[in-house]
């Protein structure tokens, strides 16, 4: 049987600003399975981002249950939910923000030293994700000196350090124009085949065909989903159609 990994139940996120309230997501179910590369789709302004933070701990829920590793982590002290998250969680956040005065390699090496895995080893990991993304000749230079697609492969890289449970991504590709988008997705592709959890959004039909199931966001609630690897082309939105289209392509 497979793994639950990641689940919610009921997950309401109000906002409150200048004594207005906004309902950015509303009751919003669903569990994730270990292995899963999981898009989440929706316009501008759909709950997207919201989702992935609140899943991930990184902002706190207005009701409702969130499990990590069958954990409910929404009752969980700062102290203990900064242990989990190190421990289970990679963030890739919307717009890259690797520390600017770091060099690549200590961008993606400090969240590792945060934990108690010896120095060593992670320096050996940091290693190994280097040359996977193709990034051993920028491991001295400042974010500032590399391309966006180099970047933005850096804080993959950073996400996987303390080689987390789940992979949350949130539009890794956005900045990037089109063909390091794809090297980013493929990537992306190759770690979820050897094992990794991903939790990925996008608006992008494109990115979001990489996936092998497709989660649609409208207005804070899920308004449908795809299964790309079992359900069949028959009573499908264009849309759906198209996201189809590009996985077969992909020749799995
Ligand atoms: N701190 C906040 N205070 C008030 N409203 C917020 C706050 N953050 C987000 N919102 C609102 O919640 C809604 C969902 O925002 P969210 O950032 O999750 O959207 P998104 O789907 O990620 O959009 P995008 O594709 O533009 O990144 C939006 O209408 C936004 O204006
Ligand atoms: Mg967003």
């Amino acid at each position: 049987m497979k793994k639950s990994v990641l689940k919610c139940e009921h997950l309401c996120k109000t906002y409150y600003s200048d004594e207005v309230e906004f309902n950015a997501l509303k009751n919003v179910s669903l569990e994730i399975n270990e292995g899963e590369f999981v898009a989440i789709m929706g316009q501008s302004g759909s709950g997207k981002s919201t989702l992935l933070y609140t899943l991930s701990g990184m902002d706190s829920i207005t009701s409702g249950e969130v499990f990590v590793n069958g954990r409910q982590i929404n009752e969980a002290k700062p102290k203990e939910m900064t242990k989990i998250r190190r421990e289970n969680i990679g963030f890739v956040f919307q717009g890259i923000n690797l520390v600017s005065n770091l060099s690549l390699f200590e961008n993606i090496v400090v969240p590792g030293y945060l934990t108690k895995v010896s120095r060593k080893e992670i320096d050996s990991r940091a290693k190994k994700l280097f040359t996977k993304m193709d990034l051993d000749q920028q491991v001295n230079k400042l974010p500032s000196q590399v391309s966006g697609g180099q970047k933005q492969r850096a804080a993959i890289a950073r996400s996987l350090i303390n080689q987390p449970n789940i992979l949350f991504a949130d539009e890794p590709t956005g900045a990037l124009n089109s063909s390091s988008g794809k090297a980013v997705l493929e990537l992306m592709s190759e770690f979820n085949k050897e094992g990794q959890t991903i939790v990925m959004v996008t608006h992008d039909i494109k990115s979001a065909s990489y996936a092998n199931r497709v989660i649609f966001l409208h207005d804070g609630r899920i308004d449908g989903e795809l299964n790309l690897e079992k359900s069949k082309m028959t009573n499908k939105t264009k849309e759906e159609k198209k996201i189809f289209k590009y996985h077969s392509m992909k020749g799995r």
